[in-house]
């Protein structure tokens, strides 16, 4: 097969194969269940790394084209019929600053009703914060493969994380527009930790920080804790509200914008380049540190565009990113990229709050790294999701009242629901948890709880629990609108009749 390849072209050259065995298919040059070139092969006739195929492979089966045969190769799938189109997002919130009066550290009580729903088995649970368990197999054959290398967790390890995994994650990164040495990372125990060490070494009390309303309400309550004056900038269905963000680096002075560019936990938006090169820009005018936490961006079924991270020439952007969401969050493996003065001052944080990351965690993701199944891993996940997402938009626009807005994520795991106001979100939850449905009160991740009624809900469960699921939630939001909040207790014979 030939691939005419331009090496001076801005498009990366995974894209670049990508696009012209796209063309192939499409032009019917490439028919049905043809068996595409090995890797290898193709490696050396293209002369391109193994991974850059690997990678334009995995964007054909996320997209559809193709199909992954175990231990056989990849083959042309027999073309789709057209799919039913997904409905656009309807999300539009009011454009309200928070400035919470005194913090509520809502997480750790969140964290502690999470291990407890694990323990309920027959629960549909929308308010799990991580995508489902699959791929247990693989992991236990690429575990055990880590472990030959256990002798060396004996000795002292380096507290910037071991030097090939952070050579694998630039790697990673360079494929997502950011180019960052293995040098400039530090790999943590997960992505919470990292954005620990950054508030604890950045952020004094009474230092005011700027989020987005709403946010990750892990770094809401670390900065809660730190006595943070947090600053609520609220979303547009664009991201954050640039005109409102100047305003308030004017006259609050911030230490730092705390930013989640793409897939945003909780509303799944992913901002633009004009959006990222905008916030910078007001960042750097005013002297203000960005933390990019980017937790989601593999999960993404389209591509995205680079991150904040890469436009920064002034080292005034932290990067974040973890393992938790793609491989599993009992791993704990999570990494920030920090250029300029301040990394060496990180790097001592790191070691003396827990020496290094764990040796054998990060071994087990070194392996999946380099043996490219962490590729494939977020092909077939991005698969998978787009098509659960697409089930629980379809339920939505079924069973939901139509007062109740919604995003429509490109990846990750969430949906954010918007509800009128007259919903109380409380007896919504509590009615639920009765039915055996959970899901994840939009109030967390506000400061103080002080935005609009919303729901965050995971779309990776199986159809069949989204549907049911969805179809009980749409039934308790539709009696609720149907009997004011204030006159609940007249409305005792409409919830027993949920
Ligand atoms: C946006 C975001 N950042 C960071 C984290 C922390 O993840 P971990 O510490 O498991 O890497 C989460 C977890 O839900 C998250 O949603």
């Amino acid at each position: 097969m030939k691939i005419p390849l331009n090496r001076q072209a801005k498009q990366p050259i995974y894209l670049q194969i990508r696009d012209r065995i796209n063309h192939l298919i499409q032009t019917g040059h490439l028919a049905p269940n043809t068996q595409l070139p090995s890797i290898r092969t193709l490696a050396q006739t293209t002369q391109v790394n193994k991974l850059t195929v690997l990678e334009a492979y995995s964007r054909l089966e996320a997209d559809g084209l193709v199909r992954v045969k175990q231990g056989a190769g990849f083959f042309i799938n027999a073309p789709q019929p057209p799919a039913t189109a997904v409905p656009t997002a309807t999300f539009n919130p009011a454009q309200k600053v928070i400035l919470p009066t005194q913090g509520i550290n809502a997480f750790p009580d969140i964290y502690a009703a999470s291990l407890h729903s694990h323990a309920r088995p027959g629960y549909i649970d929308f308010g799990l914060g991580f995508p489902q368990p699959t791929g247990l197999e693989d992991f236990q054959r690429l575990a055990r493969r880590a472990m030959k290398e256990s002798h060396t967790f004996f000795h002292p390890g380096d507290p910037q994380g071991d030097v090939e995994l952070r050579k694998q994650i630039s790697l990673i990164l360079i494929q997502q527009g950011l180019e960052v040495s293995p040098e400039s990372l530090i790999v943590t125990s997960g992505s919470m930790q990292a954005l620990s060490l950054l508030a604890h070494h950045f952020v004094a009390p009474g230092d005011c920080v700027i989020i987005e309303a709403p946010t990750y309400h892990g770094f809401l309550s670390i900065l809660q804790q730190r006595g943070a004056k947090i600053v609520g900038i609220p979303m547009t269905p664009q991201g954050m509200n640039l005109a409102l963000l100047e305003q308030y680096l004017q006259s609050h002075c911030p230490k730092l914008i705390y930013t989640i560019s793409t897939l945003h936990n909780p509303t799944g938006i992913t901002t633009s380049v004009e959006h990222r090169k905008k916030l910078l820009a007001l960042a750097q005018r005013h002297h203000c540190l960005v933390i990019e936490d980017n937790a989601y961006e593999p999960l993404s079924f389209e591509i995205t565009p680079p991150p904040i991270k890469a436009f920064d020439a002034a080292d005034s952007v932290i990067y974040v990113g973890t393992f938790s969401k793609t491989l599993m969050p009992g791993l704990r493996v999570g990494y920030m990229a920090i250029t300029g003065a301040q990394r060496e001052a990180l790097i001592e944080q790191k070691l003396l709050h827990d020496f290094h990351s764990s040796a054998a965690s990060q071994a087990i993701v070194k392996e999946y790294l380099a043996s490219g199944h962490y590729r494939r891993r977020l092909s077939h996940l991005r698969g998978l999701h787009r098509t659960h997402r697409d089930y629980m938009v379809q339920a939505l626009v079924k069973y939901f009242p139509p007062s109740v807005t919604w995003t429509v994520p490109n990846g990750g795991t969430f949906l954010w629901i918007q509800l009128p106001d007259s919903v109380s979100l409380q007896a919504l939850c509590h009615l639920a948890a009765e039915k055996k449905v959970l899901v994840g009160s939009g109030a967390a991740f506000f400061p103080t709880r002080a935005g609009y009624p919303a729901l965050r809900l995971n779309f990776s469960l199986p159809p069949e629990a989204t549907d049911r699921g969805i179809q009980i939630l749409g039934n308790i939001l539709k009696a609720q609108l149907s009997c004011p909040v204030s006159g609940q207790d007249n409305c005792a014979s409409l919830w027993a009749s949920l």
